[in-house]
């Protein structure tokens, strides 16, 4: 996935560069890295891990590129950071995507003499520019050659030493340009140069430019301008405040972020409702929490008389046969970057579908292809994990469901309280709770109805933060096999509401028998719960407060275990490459 960010400027860029990776680094921390241009000299810098804690270079430089990674081709090393360079160390590049046909190029390079220092996929950039420029273009010809030859996804910096400038390409990931005083910034996303201005321009597939003392955009060999426009979100949002981690402060402001996820203009709910109301086939397609959002609000849509499909983004394609005109589309993805997201929004504009964009970044590439956009309104999520935008995308769904039904969301905004009270009172159980199954090797959590997705979610949050293996299943489904792996001791969590409790408490019975440790999530004590987990009766609204505890419970289970629940390994908080 990946950070790129560049400087072009009359400050230091090398703090400027180093201090905007960090602000990158959800999207990827295995290595990070720099190349810091002085006259016609480039230093490079680069580390393994995360880049919040180390220094940059005291080298004073007005032209800096950076890179923050996310693996995908080549282990976690030094060789495989970027900034990669030809052989000579003239030609610098940062890429974030990802170069499908590279070992090809990579092939024809090395016939043509040219050494390879990495394993990646990146390195052919650097090279082929070298290849072209050797044949007599300038570097911008040579820039421009090189992407003509380049097949996949990719956001990319590219920088000469002798030559002035960065010259940037994007095809497939994203890539916004920070326009400041004197200084331009262009990176893969906007916190990396928020503390520096608020004016932005977003470039589309296909742009390609220079920055040089001004900012040059093309897009098929023609000259475009691209309009400014105004980031929304101020840098102070972006902070931990006086939590030690963003998880349980985003965990925590889940009572408000609910509230401003419901707080949405009236005509655009009324407006969305009808469209779906409207429509022959309506898909829900999202990914990891954002799809368990989707799959859990199909239930409310069900009981609205209207059948939804859940789709995984990354399975869409099976469905694109079935898209037409009369097809309604809801995409959510918190992020708006999110590949097989966008992929799956393209193919369905392509059929003529109307297509429904539920998003937390309004500047996102998702907000900018939907046809109609609902924001979240959950304010910056910088934690990997996702919570608070789960809670606003269910409100969300279930408040387009309730629309069609006629229902009035009080239940949704009655369940925006209760969640202050249910925060409060888990952050004083769960913690006990963590220490008790800290060690398990494996957890079960079960549910039916809309808590078998709610389940499904819970499973996700222990695996991704606490690296225990969890798996989320319907209840009904673990005497189909799964309960084969219920041994003395596991812990099984079973959400349980009024409408679900018999058959479930039943099920949590069975593998009570087989010496499991049975946690209860319900509004209701029963006989099967070893540990009982308290929760409101909120009717259909139960689904967004079950999540808060087994969110809390994620936490501690990560403090518990020393991980680090902001930044879990081998995962990023938004995934570009498909
Ligand atoms: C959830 O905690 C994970 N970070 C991940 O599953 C995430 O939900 C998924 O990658 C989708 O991201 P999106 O909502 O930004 O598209």
């Amino acid at each position: 996935m990946c950070g790129i960010l560049g400087y072009l400027g009359l400050r230091n860029g090398t703090p400027i560069v180093h201090e905007g990776l960090k602000a990158l680094a959800y999207r990827g921390y295995d290595s990070w890295g720099m190349a810091v241009h002085q006259d016609s000299h480039i230093t490079v810098q680069k580390g393994i891990g995360d880049i919040s804690k180390t220094e940059p270079l005291a080298l004073h430089s007005n032209r800096v590129i950076g890179h923050t990674r996310w693996a995908t081709h080549g282990s976690v090393t030094e060789a495989n950071a970027h900034p990669h360079a030809n052989m000579d160390k003239t030609i610098c590049a940062v890429h974030n995507g990802i170069i499908e046909n590279y070992a090809e190029l990579k092939a024809e390079l090395q016939k043509n003499g040219f050494v390879f220092a990495s394993q990646t996929d990146t390195e052919v950039i650097p090279h082929l520019i070298d290849f072209y420029m050797r044949q007599g273009k300038t570097f911008e010809q040579a820039f421009k050659a090189t992407l003509e030859r380049l097949e996949g996804s990719y956001a990319i910096l590219a920088t000469h030493a002798n030559e002035a400038g960065i010259f940037f390409a994007k095809n497939g990931s994203p890539l916004v340009l920070g326009l400041g005083q004197n200084e331009y910034f262009v990176s893969s996303d906007i916190p990396s140069f928020l503390p520096h201005t608020k004016t932005l321009v977003h470039l589309e597939d296909g742009d390609y430019g220079a920055i040089t003392n001004t900012v040059t955009i093309y897009n098929k060999d023609k000259k475009i301008d691209r309009q400014p426009s105004t980031a929304h979100w101020d840098v102070e949002v972006a902070k931990k405040g006086n939590y030690p981690h963003f998880m349980i402060k985003e965990v925590n402001e889940q009572p408000l972020t609910i509230r401003k996820a419901l707080n949405q203009p009236k005509e655009l709910i009324k407006q969305t409702a009808l469209l779906l109301q409207n429509a022959s086939t309506v898909f829900l397609v999202g990914c990891g929490t954002s799809y368990n959002a989707c799959a859990t609000a199909t239930y409310q849509f069900s009981k609205s008389g209207k059948q939804t499909i859940a789709v995984l983004g990354s399975e869409f394609s099976q469905q694109i046969p079935f898209i037409d005109k009369k097809t309604a589309i809801i995409a959510v993805s918190q992020s708006g970057e999110t590949a097989d997201i966008i992929d799956a929004v393209k193919a369905s504009k392509e059929k003529g579908a109307v297509v429904i964009g539920i998003c937390n970044v309004p500047s996102s590439t998702l907000a900018r292809m939907v046809d109609v956009v609902i924001p979240m309104n959950s304010g910056p999520e910088l934690c990997v994990l996702a919570t608070k935008s789960c809670t606003s995308t269910l409100a969300i769904l279930y408040m387009l469901a309730f629309a069609l039904r006629g229902k009035d969301t009080s239940v949704l905004t009655e369940a925006a309280d209760a969640a202050l009270h249910v925060l409060k009172q888990h952050q004083q159980t769960m913690p006990e709770l963590a220490k008790k199954i800290a060690n398990a090797q494996n957890i079960f959590a079960i549910g039916r109805g809309a808590l078998s997705q709610v389940a499904r979610e819970a499973a996700l949050k222990i695996k991704e933060v606490s690296y225990i293996h969890a798996e989320g299943m319907p209840a009904g489904e673990l005497k189909h096999g799964s309960i084969a792996l219920i041994e003395q001791g596991t812990p099984v969590i079973v959400f349980a509401d009024d409408e679900t409790r018999a058959f479930s408490t039943s099920n949590a019975m069975e593998v009570k028998a087989r010496g499991a440790f049975v946690i209860g999530v319900d509004s209701k004590p029963s006989p099967a719960y070893d540990f009982h987990i308290q929760i409101p009766a909120l009717d259909d609204a139960t689904p967004l407060l079950a999540l808060l505890p087994v969110q809390l419970l994620g936490y501690y289970l990560a403090l518990e275990r020393g991980c680090d629940p902001d930044k879990p390994r081998n995962l990023a908080k938004s995934v570009t490459v498909r």
